[in-house]
């Protein structure tokens, strides 16, 4: 069993085909979804997936640093009473992007530091965007993250940048990109970081595995995403599967598995 740790079925990319794409990843053993929202509708969206799906899908509740100019007080009060339903497992996805600067540099660190402190006071762990933005995050998280804890999403970046977030207690998940041909340093990362401290994810319907380039992605291709980690470390499919779903079952406080059904 493989959870896919970030995916955005809530998204107007799947409304065709929103529960068929959900069941193929559970028929294909994607046992469990985390769904993060990116401003206040889609968290409220992801929510009501994981209404419909007790146990197998759970969803995060923020604001994306795209959107951060839409973090008003009352958005976050809005974020607030969200993520105290139960089927909420993180407050994400939150962070900074200075690569596309949707939002000012400005607005994203604050709307980052607030949520910071929801997730503390709510005692969530934080989904993380962090795009050209690494120095500011590790500085932010000094200063501002104490007793936060959480996973750097779609990681990318060198050893140092990896240490970094290990260092400071958070986890790092990979993605698509680790099957890019290009992406030799990341592989590298992958293969040399702590086993209890990765995580797999597609971001769908972003970031499509090498063979599906340019294609939508969906929960189910976290199957290959898994295996390139498989190669990189020399295990098995079933030791990453056993590893990365044990993390993040740990990080998000995920029930236990049921032992007749495995998920
Ligand atoms: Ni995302």
């Amino acid at each position: 069993m493989l959870i896919d740790t970030h995916c955005h079925v809530q998204m107007r990319q799947f409304n065709a085909d929103r529960e068929s794409v959900i069941a193929s990843a559970f028929s294909s053993g994607i046992g469990r979804l985390i769904v993060p929202g990116t401003d206040v509708p889609t968290s409220e969206s992801a929510l009501e997936l994981a209404q419909q799906h007790p146990g197998r899908i759970f969803a995060g509740v923020g604001t994306h640093p795209h959107d951060a100019e839409t973090l008003t007080p009352e958005a976050l009060s809005a974020e607030r009473a969200l993520a105290q339903r139960p089927g909420v497992v993180a407050i994400g996805e939150i962070g900074l992007d200075y690569y596309r600067n949707l939002s000012p540099q400005d607005v994203q660190r604050e709307a980052l530091v607030a949520q910071l402190a929801l997730a503390r006071d709510l005692d969530l762990p934080v989904i993380l965007h962090n795009r050209e933005s690494h120095t500011d995050m590790i500085s932010l998280l000094r200063a501002h993250g104490d007793g936060v804890r959480g996973v750097f999403h779609c990681f990318i970046g060198d050893r140092a940048m990896a240490k970094d977030a290990l260092d400071l207690g958070f986890y790092l998940s990979f993605a698509g990109p680790l099957t890019y041909p290009r992406n030799e340093e990341l592989r590298d990362v992958s293969a040399w970081a702590p086993a209890d401290r990765i995580l797999v994810e597609t971001d769908s319907p972003y970031l499509a595995p090498q063979s599906l380039r340019g294609k939508r992605n969906e929960p189910q291709h976290v199957a290959h995403v898994a295996r390139t980690l498989a190669e990189t470390r020399g295990v098995t499919d079933d030791v990453i599967a056993a590893m990365t779903t044990r993390n993040a079952i740990a990080l998000f406080r995920l029930p236990e598995l049921t032992p007749e059904t495995g998920v």
